[in-house]
């Protein structure tokens, strides 16, 4: 206050000067205040009294009249003294401009004399600085922007002046950004953002910063406008999966459908640039048409059945790409776990049948045993039932010999199923079964047997020629030819008997036959010897004997040796046809003496033959 009134009273006395020089009126001199504005009513801004030397000034009719007749100033007419009539506000009176000042007169009517005078209305700094925006949104591409850029802020405002006004912006603490000041030559100072580090969305995405824009009061007033940063991306990182390589095992008898792997590759960009999608990469037709490739997921899962002994492991690359064409590598290794899914084979080699009976151990079969599986699936064991007379023989590779215990014997058996069993190792495990039939062929080592050892046959004599009298039979257990018989008449040592003349027998099946009409009378009884042979080689044969005895028929009329009858004598009772008793007395085959006795009377039949039995 005291320093405003000095100041216009040197002003006052400058502006005296320049009015003397021109020589015009006095009352041109302007007098000059000064008032801090927000200063309370009622103040004290100078005594027109004192200043411009009028006095009675209730008389003269003295007023104060600024230049828009508005009532800043009163005058207390008693004391001279001018008075705040308000609280004045730099900034709504001038606003901007500077200095603020305010025409008014000092008027007195009786007589009319008035004074030129001017208020300055000095700032206080009663105003912060203000952002025009709470937040600044920024958008900054990382990468392309190079450190030492430059973004332009909008600057704050404070209605305050000169050194009230804004003097400096700071901002908050942070790792990338600083702000500077810049000066266009208006006064005003803006701020811009300067990049002091390099930006990496991945890193930091989003920057919060304050940024406070400080007046030059005292302490200074302060303003704050948050500044928001958005990174935004550039497509600078390629996808990149959490493994380089997957190793997975599946089984072999997975359901199709099944989830073989799934593979994950991230990309650190944002928006397209970070979307991934998948593919196969350099993938066969045999790949594609086994696995199947979510290229959304990374799920890969099965499409088709797997077969462990066709391919038992695959290596699939896959590539994962991002919208921005980059893309990443990665390989998915799959080994198919064996099941035991197969059954044991046999294959037979050589086969041996029929086998000779009779031959020491001998070879039957030869066979391959395979097991597509691997590992204990694909072990295999191998066995034929129990009660035959054969054995297993392994041999190299996988190879087995059926051999025969030692002689078989065709008659006791002539037949074998050989069932061999392969069973494999695994879970579960699996068995095949085979069987061979092994049939015994013969040998001639059976001789014919006659079902008898002797026959005897009874033949009535006078038979017709060429009567069958009896059969002879022999079997031979052997087969074939080896079983076929043949029955001869073997020779007889008897000189006297004519065999030959006598028996002829059927080599086929043994019938005997009387060449001729057996005379009991002459020929009893006889025997020979008869054979039967079988066709094998070499030829067996046995021998049985047969005994023929002649039945005796009545064919001889008894007759008188002595005395002499013819047959005219009525000696004679039984006629032809009637019965007759004839006894004759025998000593050693010679008839002693003959009876006859007739029933009824007649001629005596004429005795052919009679003889000593
Ligand atoms: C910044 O980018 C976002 C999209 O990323 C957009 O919505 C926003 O309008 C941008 N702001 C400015 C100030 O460019
Ligand atoms: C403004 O500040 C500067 C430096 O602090 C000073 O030299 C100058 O006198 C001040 N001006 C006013 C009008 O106070
Ligand atoms: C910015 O200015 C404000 C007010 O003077 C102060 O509180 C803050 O610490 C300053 N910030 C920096 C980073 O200088
Ligand atoms: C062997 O098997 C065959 C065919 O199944 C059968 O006809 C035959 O009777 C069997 N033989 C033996 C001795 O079991
Ligand atoms: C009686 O028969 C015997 C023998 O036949 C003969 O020799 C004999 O002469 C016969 N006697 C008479 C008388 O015919």
């Amino acid at each position: 206050m005291e320093s405003g009134v000095r100041a216009a009273q040197h002003l006052r006395q400058v502006l005296l000067f320049f009015v003397f020089l021109e020589g015009s009126s006095v009352l041109s001199e302007t007098w000059s205040y000064s008032v801090a504005e927000e200063m309370e009513t009622g103040s004290s801004i100078a005594n027109i009294i004192k200043d411009m030397g009028v006095g009675d000034l209730a008389a003269r009719g003295a007023r104060v009249i600024f230049d828009n007749y508005q009532p800043y100033l009163w005058l207390e007419l008693e004391t001279g003294n001018l008075l705040l009539n308000e609280k004045l506000d730099r900034e709504a009176l001038c606003g901007t401009s500077e200095p603020c000042i305010l025409h008014f007169q000092v008027l007195l009517e009786n007589p009319l004399q008035f004074f030129q005078a001017e208020l300055l209305v000095e700032d206080i700094n009663d105003h912060s600085p203000t952002f025009p925006e709470k937040v600044i949104f920024l958008n900054i591409s990382e990468g392309t922007s190079s450190i030492g850029a430059v973004f332009l802020l909008k600057r704050a405002q404070d209605l305050d002046v000169g050194n009230n006004s804004i003097q400096n912006y700071n901002l908050s603490t942070n790792s990338h950004f600083h702000v500077s000041i810049r000066n266009r030559g208006d006064g005003r100072k803006y701020p811009e953002l300067v990049l002091d580090k390099g930006l990496d969305r991945e890193e930091q995405a989003e920057f919060r910063l304050t940024l406070t824009a400080l007046d030059g009061g005292s302490p200074p007033k302060t303003g704050t406008s948050q500044i928001r940063i958005i990174v935004l991306d550039v497509n600078d990182n390629a996808p990149e999966f959490a493994q380089a390589l997957y190793q997975v095992q599946i089984l072999e008898n997975s359901p199709v459908g099944s989830l073989v792997a799934k593979v994950t590759a991230k990309d650190l960009d944002s928006g397209t640039n970070g979307e991934v999608s998948y593919t196969l990469f350099h993938s066969s037709q045999e790949m594609s048409k086994t696995f199947e490739l979510n290229a959304l997921s990374g799920e890969i899962r099965l499409i088709k059945t797997l077969d462990f002994e066709t391919t038992s492991s695959y290596e699939i690359d896959l590539e994962a790409s991002d919208g921005g064409g980059l893309s990443g590598k990665c390989s998915v290794s799959i080994q198919v776990v064996d099941v035991n899914d197969n059954y044991p084979e046999l294959t037979i080699s050589s086969l041996t049948s029929p086998v000779p009976e009779n031959s020491p151990e001998t070879e039957v079969a030869l066979f391959r045993i395979r097991d597509r599986d691997s590992g204990e699936n694909g072990k295999t064991v191998c066995s034929i039932q129990d009660g035959v007379p054969f054995t297993l023989d392994p041999s190299v590779g996988n190879f087995y010999r059926l051999m025969t215990e030692g002689g078989l014997d065709r008659e006791s058996r002539a037949e074998y199923n050989i069932t061999i069993t392969v069973t494999d190792m695994g879970t579960p495990r699996l068995t095949t079964q085979h069987t061979i039939t092994v049939q015994v062929s013969d040998v001639n080592d059976n001789a014919p047997a006659f079902t008898q050892t002797s026959y005897t046959l009874f033949v009535q004599e006078n038979n017709s020629p060429a009567l069958h009298i009896g059969t002879i039979s022999a079997t031979d257990s052997d087969s074939g030819s080896n079983a076929h018989i043949t029955y001869s008449l073997l020779p007889t040592h008897d000189p006297q008997l004519a065999l030959d003349s006598l028996i002829s027998i059927n080599a086929d099946n043994g019938q005997l036959f009387a060449l001729r009409a057996l005379d009991y009378e002459a020929l009893e009884t006889f025997e020979f010897q008869v054979g039967a042979t079988d066709q094998g080689s070499p030829v067996l044969s046995s021998q049985a004997l047969v005994r023929v005895l002649v039945l005796d028929a009545n064919d001889n009329v008894p007759f008188v040796l002595y005395p002499l009858q013819n047959a005219s004598a009525p000696c004679c009772a039984g006629g032809p046809g009637r019965p007759l008793w004839v006894a004759a007395l025998c000593l050693r085959d010679t008839i002693l003496v003959t009876w006859w006795m007739s029933v009824a009377r007649g001629p005596c039949p004429r005795a052919t033959s009679m003889r000593c039995v």
